[in-house]
């Protein structure tokens, strides 16, 4: 069975690496593997994958926002008239609207039967067409009215099922999706203005490279999000996070108070940490950009300051992630005062339609 994984702007190698590390083998055989990564610029990325195991594994991955059972897809579809023909006989006849409806089933527990589906097509569209995105949604809506097994409604609000359907320029892809807004959110969080999304928190987890005996520590915490997708990828010896605002640090204590383990949450100034020196194996931190400081603040000085404390506290060998908007002034500091801190790699992405970058680096 195929699916589709998005995930946020340059996280798709990331969202991948969560999947092949994360679901489980089913006793069949058939662990996932990758059909392809594509990028719907200024969108998302999304995976293609072949999975045989159950589809509930996929809605535990943290590093996608949604995922899709690929119900059709096409290629070298036309930018005319001719496209619209070819967008419907792709969907009418495909193969995988079977496996696709079956899925969605699963999940949510529905009884094969002939009741109505109301289903809502969400189309997007990127590339040169000569015809309109909501066309796309018509061709693609009067295909499975016509040709998919049970009755079908076409609906705006309040539908059962979401066909999404992404015209690439000339690739059609075609998924039904699975999951719901509860995955994208993670539950009630409570956000800042400045919090990250959960899908971006757990892919700069991940890049800590967690193990169980890990003391991770964020420390410009917010309303801790790194926290808690820290929490949620296994086990750990402790969790520390500080912010110096005190309504962050509200905020993160009421977002970690559910989670299991050793986790604390303090207000501090992150320019003078307390943790002991070499005491911290991975950091992870999304640090301020320039609209999220206040006026007085310098940020050279600020990144400065607290990248200084973090080659302190961290082990030879222990892990940092770092998140920036501007990347020339975290490398200008590192290596002006924290060159212990050695870059492993550099990721660019995006962040509420701003470049950022994500920054690894081992302690020497
Ligand atoms: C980009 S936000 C972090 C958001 C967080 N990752 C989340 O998801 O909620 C940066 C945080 O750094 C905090 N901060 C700024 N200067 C600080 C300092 N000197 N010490 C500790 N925290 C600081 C801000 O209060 C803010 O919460």
């Amino acid at each position: 069975m195929n699916y589709l994984l998005h995930t946020l702007p340059g996280l798709g190698s990331l969202a991948w690496h969560e999947a092949e590390t994360r679901l489980p083998i089913p006793k069949s055989g058939g662990g996932p593997s990758i059909g392809a990564t594509l990028i719907v610029p200024g969108r998302n990325d999304i995976v293609l994958l072949r999975y045989a195991g159950n589809p509930r594994a996929l809605l535990n991955l943290r590093v996608s926002e949604d995922v899709f059972a690929l119900g059709a897809r096409a290629f070298n579809v036309a930018n005319d008239e001719r496209g619209l023909r070819q967008i419907y006989a792709a969907v009418r006849n495909t193969r995988s609207a079977n496996d696709a409806l079956n899925a969605w089933r699963r999940i949510h527990s529905i009884q094969r039967s002939s009741k109505l589906v109301n289903f809502r097509v969400i189309s997007r569209e990127i590339g040169a067409h000569k015809f309109w995105r909501r066309d796309i949604g018509k061709a693609v809506a009067d295909a499975i009215a016509d040709g998919w097994p049970g009755r079908w409604r076409r609906v705006n609000d309040n539908a059962d099922l979401e066909i999404w359907a992404t015209l690439l320029e000339r690739e059609l892809l075609c998924g039904v999706r699975l999951s719901t807004q509860e995955m994208r959110q993670r539950g009630k969080l409570r956000h800042l203005p400045a919090s990250l999304r959960p899908a971006l928190a757990a892919a700069m987890v991940l890049l800590t490279e967690p193990e169980d005996d890990d003391v991770f520590l964020d420390p410009m915490a917010g309303a801790g999000t790194l926290l808690t997708e820290r929490a949620a990828a296994g086990r750990f010896a402790q969790i520390l996070g500080g912010d110096n605002s005190a309504a962050a640090v509200e905020a993160m204590r009421v977002n970690t108070r559910r989670l299991k383990g050793d986790i604390t949450c303090r207000q501090w100034n992150a320019r003078s940490l307390p943790q002991p020196d070499a005491s911290v194996d991975k950091v992870a931190v999304n640090l301020p950009f320039g609209k999220q400081v206040s006026d007085e603040t310098n940020l050279s000085d600020l990144y400065c300051d607290v990248l200084m404390e973090i080659e302190r506290v961290l082990r030879p060998g222990g892990r940092l992630v770092a998140l920036a908007g501007d990347i020339k002034l975290l490398e200008a500091a590192r290596s002006a005062v924290a060159p212990k801190l050695h870059v492993e790699q550099y990721a660019r992405l995006e962040v509420l339609g701003q470049g950022a970058s994500i920054c690894v680096c081992t302690k020497l």
